[in-house]
């Protein structure tokens, strides 16, 4: 039987299976020790403890080395399409969080290119605006400016273009389209795209560590299969789940369907409009039946959202889970901390990124890893 959902780094349909997507896509789940030993190092985020990040490949490793004074990197990206929503900051909170516990550099990718070959109707120049946006909302995260380097594909293809030689030439069309599933009709800018999301797994002769929802998971496969040849150690993974649309539980959030995802620009009216018109609720029809019979926590998207990264007390999910089960805690009453959890939240970054626009230079172009030069020499030259 086919799947009845699926995961691709363009597109998420259907109820994802985690379970399944690990054994499909050949990760590992983060085991329990793998976890305590993740959150040994200092207090991790709620979707850290909570397991909302859920798989991985090699992190292992990565700690090992990190124990062994070895140290590693981390990388991640964001491909300017449109505003950011909150599903899109996760994986930079984690990287904060990694950075701070482990003081390691951190390189963020911007492709300004890459929804520009994966959509039709989408510009350059509209993609300019949204990268101006959007780094100013990675920025309001709050890294280390002299530990991180933000670039643009457009902008630093120079330096980058020789390790992009060096990967484009080892894939060839069959893999390609087996891994990310292109076809005849696929235009070649997109079939080189691939290319430039890898080199940055090779930035530093260590151990890259990116944190990413799953559906980024077939560039690192090429990745780690290019490592080895190239004389680096294979990219580590740690990857997400995703947040799901107000709608329900089924495909994720996206910024194209903006009624149902919450932006990281929302303001306190818009966030309360579209909670209370579109979350999905695992209420009763009847407020009698729901006191006699209770909901159901598991479909409800408000407690989705707080037990997978919004909510940081334990004692606050257990009991807003027990509670709604047992008729106790009405779907409004569950939205309305969903609500005010959200604009605390977004409150904060929206003030954090009011302050951004003065640090951008600092991390694109006059940081201290923006200054360092990249000659790739150690890359095997082949
Ligand atoms: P993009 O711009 O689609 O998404 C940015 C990051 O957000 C994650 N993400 C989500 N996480 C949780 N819930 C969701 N609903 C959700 N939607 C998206 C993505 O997995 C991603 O981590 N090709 C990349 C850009 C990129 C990149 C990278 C990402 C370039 N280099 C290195 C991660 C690591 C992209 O289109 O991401």
């Amino acid at each position: 039987m086919p799947d009845a959902f699926e995961v691709n780094p363009w597109e998420v349909k259907g109820l994802v299976d985690y379970e399944r997507l690990v054994t499909q896509f050949g990760t590992q789940k983060i085991d329990e020790p793998l976890h305590r030993k993740l959150l040994s190092y200092g207090k991790a985020p709620a979707a850290l403890r909570r397991k909302f990040w859920y798989s991985h490949r090699d992190l292992n490793f990565a700690l090992q080395e990190f124990d062994r004074k070895q140290g590693f990197f981390l990388y991640t990206g964001r491909a300017p399409s449109g505003p950011m929503h909150i599903g899109h900051i996760l994986p930079f909170t984690l990287a904060k969080w990694f950075q701070d516990v482990f003081g390691v550099n951190l390189y963020i990718e911007i492709p300004d290119d890459e929804k520009f070959f994966a959509k039709q109707g989408l510009s350059l120049e509209q993609i300019d605006q949204w990268v101006k946006d959007d780094i100013l909302d990675i920025i309001a995260v709050g890294f280390d400016p002299n530990k991180t380097f933000i670039f643009q594909d457009r902008e630093f293809i120079k330096q980058m273009y020789t390790p992009a030689c060096r990967i484009a030439k080892r894939i060839n069309g069959n893999l390609a389209k087996a891994v990310f599933g292109f076809n005849d009709g696929t235009n070649i800018g997109h079939l080189f795209y691939p290319a430039l999301q890898i080199v940055p797994c090779f930035f530093e002769k260590k151990r890259c560590v990116i944190p990413a929802a799953i559906d980024q998971d077939p560039y690192w496969r090429i990745a780690r299969d290019l490592a080895g040849g190239f004389g680096f150690p294979k990219p580590a993974q740690i990857h997400s789940k995703f947040v799901v649309p107000l709608t329900g539980m089924e495909g994720k959030m996206s910024s194209s369907e903006a009624h149902h995802a919450i932006l990281l620009s929302d303001s306190p009216a818009e966030v309360k409009e579209k909670v209370t018109k579109h979350a999905f609720s695992g209420g009763r029809t009847t407020l009698a039946e729901h006191r006699k019979l209770g909901g159901n926590p598991d479909v409800d998207v408000a407690f989705q959202w707080l037990q997978a990264f919004l909510e940081e007390d334990d004692a606050v999910v257990k009991k807003l889970y027990a509670d709604y089960k047992s008729g106790k805690l009405l779907s409004g009453e569950m939205k309305q901390v969903l609500i005010d959890k959200l604009n605390g939240f977004l409150g904060r970054h929206q003030k954090a990124r009011a302050q951004a626009a003065k640090l951008v230079d600092k991390f694109k172009y006059s940081g201290k890893l923006a200054k360092r030069m990249w000659d790739f020499s150690d890359m095997a030259n082949r």
